[in-house]
């Protein structure tokens, strides 16, 4: 078989069980275990296919079917421009998370952050690939994705400006890491009643923990809110992503003598995205 034949049999395989971008995705998989670009794929279908090749994207096809999420059959997402390692249990990092990323870097040049639930490491990597002066504790409550977030922190040469921290309360950050100019934070904010109705690839795949919010989504994000008083400086910043307009309503409605509320930023696709205070 060629790699034209075995391209165009995966697609069809991925087409019949409704994966809605079967083409490029075909394209992906056999891209990845050719271990060449999805142009040298489109120009070289006469190229002949190792059994051994044959097998390996048959096997990768097969667990798309059962819809495991393409990122953790590559075991690669790109994020900021950097390359990431990610894979069962740890969360696929999203784009609308660089709007995070862009809003943190708006306000911050130097100092210490602290990134609440760092999952891949993606949020705070980029933030230390842009900010020299910068150093980050990465705090993580699964052990599962803080080991990604190891594997992603050892292959970048700013390594050794932040520390991997297994926690799951701001509470109890290291006193030799206080007050933080900045706390990033990507939490869980699906409502519990919405988990149900995610996309499969979601739902079956990637970890409740970073997902579940709550009875509305918001009990992550408000226990941020209430333990960060006591972490960030007096004009420190407090960035976290949230679902939308109604969580941001929420937010707006929500009295806080500590933070004020500066602004909420919208994604790309126009919706209310990243919850922004300001510690008074
Ligand atoms: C939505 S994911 C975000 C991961 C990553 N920051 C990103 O943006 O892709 C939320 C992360 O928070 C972690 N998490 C949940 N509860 C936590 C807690 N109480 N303390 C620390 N991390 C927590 C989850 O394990 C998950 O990795």
């Amino acid at each position: 078989m060629n790699r034209g034949q075995i391209r165009f049999q995966v697609r069809e395989r991925l087409r019949k069980s409704g994966i809605p971008r079967a083409a490029l995705e075909a394209d992906i998989l056999c891209s990845e275990v050719f271990g060449c670009s999805r142009e040298d794929l489109l120009a070289h279908p006469e190229r002949q296919v190792e059994p051994e090749e044959e097998n390996r994207i048959s096997s990768l096809a097969e667990a798309r079917i059962a819809r495991v999420p393409v990122a953790y059959l590559k075991g690669r997402a790109s994020f900021w421009g950097l390359d990431l390692l990610v894979g069962p249990g740890c969360l696929i990092p999203r784009p609308e998370t660089e709007v995070l990323v862009e809003t943190a870097l708006e306000l911050f040049r130097k100092g210490r952050f602290l990134d609440w639930g760092t999952g891949s490491g993606c949020v705070a990597l980029a933030l230390l690939s842009e900010r020299e002066e910068a150093t980050a504790l990465m705090m993580e409550k699964s052990p599962l994705a803080l080991l990604w977030a190891w594997r992603n922190l050892n292959r970048f040469p700013f390594r050794h400006r932040a520390l991997l921290w297994h926690g799951n309360s701001i509470r109890r950050i290291p006193s030799s890491w206080l007050p933080l100019d900045l706390i990033v934070g990507n939490p869980p904010y699906i409502p519990s009643s919405e988990i149900p109705l995610l996309m499969e690839d979601v739902r079956l795949y990637e970890p409740i923990l970073a997902l579940d919010g709550g009875p509305d989504g918001l009990q992550d994000v408000l226990t941020i809110l209430r333990d960060a008083e006591n972490a960030l400086v007096s004009g420190g910043w407090l960035l976290l992503e949230i679902a939308g307009s109604e969580q941001a309503e929420t937010l707006r409605a929500t009295s806080n003598q500590a933070f004020e509320l500066a602004c909420v930023r919208k994604d790309f696709a126009g919706k209310e995205r990243i919850a922004v205070w300001r510690r008074r």
